[in-house]
């Protein structure tokens, strides 16, 4: 109790209020953002910190926490902010900032030194007529494009459970299923993310490049396959690699993008791991790839045939909370206008409190594509709730203004299946939020 918390890198320093306080509901009683996909339950690790100052003043590990830090090799600075308790001043460093740098953390239980075989899905992106771009633009407008390009691009690849492996020139490659799943999830991580950056670099051409007369377009190729995955290179330089035929042919038949004139393809062993009946295809092509002997069946890839729930809410989401703030400020005036008795239940300063709220939902999306975590998540936040002072009542006055101002700050940027993919996955958040919070 009283102890003094310093948050290094905001250079913050607050104090916790009782002696069973962890690091965890030290930051989220003080309106920090910290990631903790789990809920606190030492299992994620999302919520590590770097102790910098103090390190003999938290409590000892937990059985989980030890089991983390051996699985990753961790120095002994690193803790979970989710079990470890104050018993005096620490000074830390939240590390991982972003749910997207949660997709980074599947390197580190990737093999050093050596590459074990591990079935993926591979995507290839690659951005057209990039020469031409790059003959008739500065370099500092062509920089400008690569940059809002790869951003914009790579968001679906981690929002789908994969990661980034490589910029290629103008190629972004990603791959999903480093760490394990079935050859169905990876494949079908794979193929969201593909349409996911079509609609990305479709509201990139219509909001940020307005401007500038050049369209970006796109051609995707995703194969699967038993690729080998690895840390390899010199003992001083080791990179994260992965190596095989599956790769090959993956980049290869993003080059039949160009022949075909379509924007997806994928191969047949995509197609046959896949569940057909959910998906729109276009055309079918038996084409020889470069280096191979015999054609390969290769699928066009349109859409799926019904709403689906991640990538509508993954497509709509960097659009909506572009201005989080404003999202919040929004959110908040519709909440106290329809219920002004709730007004009272919040403590925080309705900055910080926004910036939690925003925080969550990005992360309930980022989350969606590994759900393991999220109920824990949900649950924990739900009993939360119970001692805010929260009634079962107060959830779909929430959840009325909530797809109000995601109507609202959208604008022109949804369509039907926008708003019912929200209102679904609110009933799912609320369901798990209220299960075992109100006997
Ligand atoms: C869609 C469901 C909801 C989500 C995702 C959500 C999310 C959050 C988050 C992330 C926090 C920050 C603190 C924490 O992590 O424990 C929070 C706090 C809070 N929420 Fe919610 N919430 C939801 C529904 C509601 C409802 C229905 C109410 C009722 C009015 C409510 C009232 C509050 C209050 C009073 C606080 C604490 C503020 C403080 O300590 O000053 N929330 N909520
Ligand atoms: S391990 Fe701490 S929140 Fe998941």
């Amino acid at each position: 109790m009283g102890n003094k918390i310093t948050y290094s890198a905001i250079n913050r320093r607050v104090e916790s209020t009782t002696n069973s306080q962890s690091l965890l509901d030290i930051s989220q009683e003080n309106g920090i953002p910290h990631l903790h996909e789990c809920g606190g339950g030492g299992l994620c690790t999302t919520c590590r910190v770097r102790v910098l100052d103090g390190i003999q003043n938290l409590s000892p590990k937990t059985s989980f926490e030890n089991a983390s830090c051996h699985a990753r090799k961790w120095d002994p600075s690193i803790r979970l902010a989710c079990q470890a308790r104050p018993k005096g001043d620490v000074t830390i460093q939240r590390l991982i900032w972003s749910s997207g740098e949660v997709n980074n953390l599947q390197k580190e239980l990737v093999p050093n030194g050596h590459a074990e075989e591990r079935p993926i899905a591979i995507l290839f992106c690659d951005l057209r007529n990039f020469t031409k771009i790059a003959s008739q633009n500065l370099n500092f407008d062509i920089a400008y494009m690569l940059n809002k390009f790869y951003t914009a691009l790579g968001e679906p690849i981690l929002m789908n459970n994969g990661i980034i492996y490589q910029y290629v020139g103008d190629e972004i490659i990603g791959v999903f299923g480093t760490t394990g799943g079935t050859a169905q999830k990876n494949c079908e991580d794979a193929i969201r993310a593909g349409l996911g950056m079509q609609y990305a670099l479709d509201t990139l051409n219509r909001t940020d490049l307005k401007d500038i007369e050049i369209k970006l377009k796109s051609g995707i190729g995703i194969n699967f396959g038993t690729a080998y995955i690895g840390h390899l290179g010199h003992p001083t330089h080791k990179q994260f690699s992965v190596i095989g035929d599956p790769v090959n042919v993956a980049s290869r038949i993003q080059n039949e993008t160009k022949t075909t004139d379509t924007n997806i393809l994928i191969s047949d062993t995509v197609y046959e791991n896949l569940d057909q009946d959910i998906l729109v295809l276009g055309q079918e092509f038996s084409n020889k790839l470069a280096g191979k002997e015999d054609p390969m069946h290769l699928y066009e890839l349109v859409g799926f045939k019904n709403m689906d729930l991640q990538l509508e809410l993954q497509s709509s989401m960097n659009v909506m909370l572009k201005d989080e703030e404003e999202f919040a400020k929004i959110f908040y005036e519709k909440v106290f206008e329809q219920a002004p008795f709730v007004r009272a239940l919040f403590r925080k300063n309705m900055t910080d409190q926004g910036r939690l709220l925003t925080h969550m939902l990005g992360g309930i999306v980022y989350s969606l594509s590994r759900p393991e975590h999220l109920k824990r998540g949900l649950a924990k936040l739900g009993k939360s709730h119970v001692q805010y002072g929260v009634k079962a009542a107060y959830y779909p006055i929430v959840k009325q203004a909530m797809l109000e101002t995601i109507s609202e700050v959208l604008e022109n940027n949804k369509t039907e299946r926008t708003i019912d993919a929200w209102n679904t996955a609110l009933d799912f958040v609320i369901d798990t939020m209220k299960e075992n919070a109100y006997a």
